[in-house]
């Protein structure tokens, strides 16, 4: 277990819905993108969230700094309720929640020079008084994330992928939030820029003492930045852990899955991906039970009419399977 307990999010029975077109003549149908998932995320624990592409990370992540609407369910906020805030108090809670895109070629103005980027929401907050302290405290944001004083008057067009990423997570960690999602914060970098941005990220942890949740497709990113990972399939959480039982001791199929699918560099260690018959089900038409039934190793008649429901099987280690 680790050492936090003092609840600083907490999400309860989360839905959200998309309206979808649907087949050859176009029919109007919902998809649950996130269905039921509720978790708690404690104050100072670094929380990584994965799973395939298309599984809800994002619109979970988005939700939980409000920049989307839940279609139910409850985040609680450092106490506060904050599922269904509008307008300034809305506004507000952007001064502690924060969220570093996937996308740093698109997540930034090309119009305003980075100095304009990182002036921005000490403006919206007033934060500084006077521009001299508004250049100070953006100077050393930047300085924070590796950047030099000279790269404050330049575009965003003048600087490298992981250079982008840089100013993006300077922008988010300015008005030091107290939680922040980071949405596959490396996956659109060269692999070599990639462990500098992670390395950075985790010295920047301790630093600004943020809480995070970090989204990825890929275990071994959230495995170096992450306390405690939880594993998303279609939707659902389906494995919650600690990262170091997570990895000593995976228990979902899904996960396992998941596990084998990690790129091994010695030949001799790596495992064979396990693949499993059968079609990956759809949104559009999920399962009547398991979502992963299809797809399992495990499957047994009662797989097929319930979603399991996820239980806690070892102290912190949740898991939403019939066979563990
Ligand atoms: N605005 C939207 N309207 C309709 N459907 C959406 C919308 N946003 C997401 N979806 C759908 O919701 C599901 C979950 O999407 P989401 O972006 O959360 O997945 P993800 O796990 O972040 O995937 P990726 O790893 O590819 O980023 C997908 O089926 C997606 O097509
Ligand atoms: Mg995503």
């Amino acid at each position: 277990m680790n050492q936090y307990n003092n609840p600083i999010i907490e999400v309860k029975n989360l839905l959200k819905e998309f309206d979808v077109i649907k087949g050859f003549w176009a029919k109007k149908a919902k998809i649950k993108a996130v269905n039921d998932v509720s978790f708690t995320i404690n104050e100072g624990e670094a929380v990584g969230l994965v799973g395939e592409s298309g599984c809800g990370k994002t619109t979970t992540g988005r939700i939980l700094v409000r920049l989307m609407e839940p279609t139910a369910g409850k985040i609680i906020f450092a106490g506060k309720d904050i599922s269904i805030l509008k307008g300034n108090k809305l506004k507000q809670l952007r001064r502690e929640l924060q969220m570093v895109f996937q996308d740093p070629f698109s997540s930034l103005n090309p119009r305003m020079t980075v100095y304009d980027i990182l002036k921005r929401p000490l403006e919206i907050f007033k934060i500084a008084k006077t521009s001299e302290e508004k250049k100070q405290i953006a100077l050393k944001a930047l300085q924070d994330v590796g950047l030099k004083s000279e790269h404050l008057t330049r575009y965003p067009h003048e600087f490298s992928g992981g250079q982008r990423q840089r100013i993006a997570i300077a922008r988010a960690l300015i008005l030091k939030p107290r939680f922040v999602v980071l949405d596959e914060p490396t996956s659109a970098l060269d692999v070599s820029v990639q462990a500098q941005i992670l390395n950075l990220l985790r010295n920047l942890r301790k630093e600004y003492s943020f809480t995070y949740l970090l989204i990825s497709h890929d275990l071994s990113v959230v495995r170096f930045l992450s306390d405690k990972i939880m594993v998303m399939y279609m939707g659902k959480l389906v494995e919650v852990a600690p990262t170091s039982e997570l990895f000593k001791e995976p228990l979902h199929p899904y996960t396992k899955l998941l596990m084998s699918s990690i790129p091994n560099p010695n030949p001799r260690n790596r495992k064979k991906l396990k693949l499993i018959e059968g079609d990956i089900p759809s949104l559009l038409n999920p399962p009547p039970g398991c979502f992963f039934a299809p797809r399992c190793p495990l499957r047994t008649p009662e797989c097929d009419k319930t979603f399991p429901k996820l239980r806690e099987v070892k102290k912190g280690h949740l898991v939403a399977c019939f066979k563990v």
